[in-house]
């Protein structure tokens, strides 16, 4: 008799939280709303890259918002040139993450991230930059004329030996590269690094920043790719195409894998006893055939590494001024160079991001924000 009452009232309180997770999930899907909806003009315009709704590039459009005004502590920055992520496809809002962004439209409608561009005016308390400072960074929202960035936070000088366009296609994709190499990879001078992925956004400034600890590097990347990886200083390239790197006899210290497709057994038959793979990403930029199972690997080797010598690690690179820093030494002292697969103007960025999304981009995908004022 027991026994059947607690079933029955259990069976009542979880259908009692099934309708209230339902309701509560409803509720926050139809009052999900964001700024297009409050249609104020604004007062001071200037011109941003916006997407009301979530969807592909198609949804992506260019209005004019409300200019933004340093506060005390900030820099308001204006925007020379600016660069598109895998990051920035969230705008299509897939369904895990829509819980964090908006559940039915995007909280925050801007686009973007990375930036270069002249510090236009400082708040009273700043003191590392002044106007006409030139600057780059990160921060949301940065495909637009102006951003306003916090002082303190990952903003710095601009090295005088680099474009606006080429450094505002740094931040997200090099401190990616150099917290994955540096800080999960623990890379060390004259180690064996397997870069996979070499050719895209990150890899281009992963394999160069290899080189820079003194690494020895193979880039991965299919033909068409070999002599830009190549000419970027790997010591030696593999073309996927023609050979899976799992197969031969090299073994590796380091293998910094930004498409995770082979084996926890294949990757880990090609490190060195101890040796550390880390998994960065699952394939170049937007949703491709496989990419599911692919994730699936990933978390199948993390779990089966942690029985091993070897390491299997996952990260999500974070923005600090530190690290900004060293990739502007790095680009100053030569070391570093971006490479400009293609560069677009503000009011092409959906064809850009439709670009990037093919999945084969060759290093970064520029916007140069300045080319659409001039004409
Ligand atoms: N963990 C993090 O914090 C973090 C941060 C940024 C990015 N990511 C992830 O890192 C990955 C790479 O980002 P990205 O910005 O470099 O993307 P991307 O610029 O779109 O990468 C494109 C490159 O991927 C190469 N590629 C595609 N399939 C390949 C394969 N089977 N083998 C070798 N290379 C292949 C392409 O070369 P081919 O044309 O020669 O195929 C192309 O050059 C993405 O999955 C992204 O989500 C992670």
């Amino acid at each position: 008799m027991k026994i059947k009452r607690i079933l029955k009232w259990g069976t009542r309180a979880v259908l009692l939280a099934l309708i209230l997770a339902f309701l509560v999930g409803f509720i926050a899907y139809w009052r999900s709303t964001n700024e297009c909806d409050r249609k104020t003009a604004p007062v001071n315009p200037m011109k941003a890259i916006v997407h009301c709704e979530y969807g592909g590039p198609e949804v992506l459009t260019l209005v004019d918002v409300e200019k933004p005004a340093p506060a005390d502590n900030q820099v308001l920055v204006k925007v020379r040139a600016a660069s598109v992520n895998p990051l920035d496809l969230t705008i299509r809002g897939p369904l895990l993450l829509r819980p964090m962004f908006g559940m039915r439209k995007p909280k925050d409608t801007r686009l973007g991230v990375d930036y270069a561009g002249t510090v236009e005016a400082v708040g009273k308390n700043v003191t590392q930059f002044k106007p006409g400072d030139e600057v780059f960074g990160g921060k949301n929202g940065a495909i637009a004329e102006y951003v306003c960035v916090l002082a303190d936070r990952s903003v710095v000088l601009k090295p005088a030996n680099m474009t606006f366009e080429q450094a505002a296609s740094v931040p997200v994709a090099a401190i990616t590269a150099l917290q994955g190499l540096r800080d999960k990879g623990k890379i060390r001078a004259g180690q064996k690094v397997l870069i996979n992925g070499a050719s895209g956004g990150v890899g281009t400034f992963a394999v160069q920043i290899a080189k820079s600890f003194g690494a020895e590097v193979t880039g991965v990347c299919s033909t068409r790719n070999v002599d830009l990886v190549r000419s970027i200083g790997a010591d030696r390239v593999i073309d996927y195409t023609k050979e899976d790197f799992t197969n031969g006899a090299q073994r590796y210290d380091l293998i910094y894998d930004l498409i995770g497709n082979h084996s926890f057994s294949e990757r880990r038959r090609i490190l060195n006893p101890n040796g550390i793979c880390v998994m960065a990403g699952v394939g170049g930029a937007g949703w491709h055939d496989g990419m599911g199972m692919r994730l699936v690997g990933e978390l199948n080797a993390y779990v089966r590494s942690r029985f091993v010598h070897e390491k299997f690690l996952a990260y999500i690179a974070e923005f600090n001024k530190k690290d900004m820093m060293v990739l502007a030494d790095l680009m100053q002292g030569g070391k570093l160079t971006p490479v400009i697969d293609k560069t677009y103007k503000l009011s092409e960025t959906p064809e850009a991001l439709r670009y990037l999304e093919t999945g084969h981009a060759r290093g970064k995908v520029v916007i140069n924000v300045e080319q659409d004022n001039k004409n």
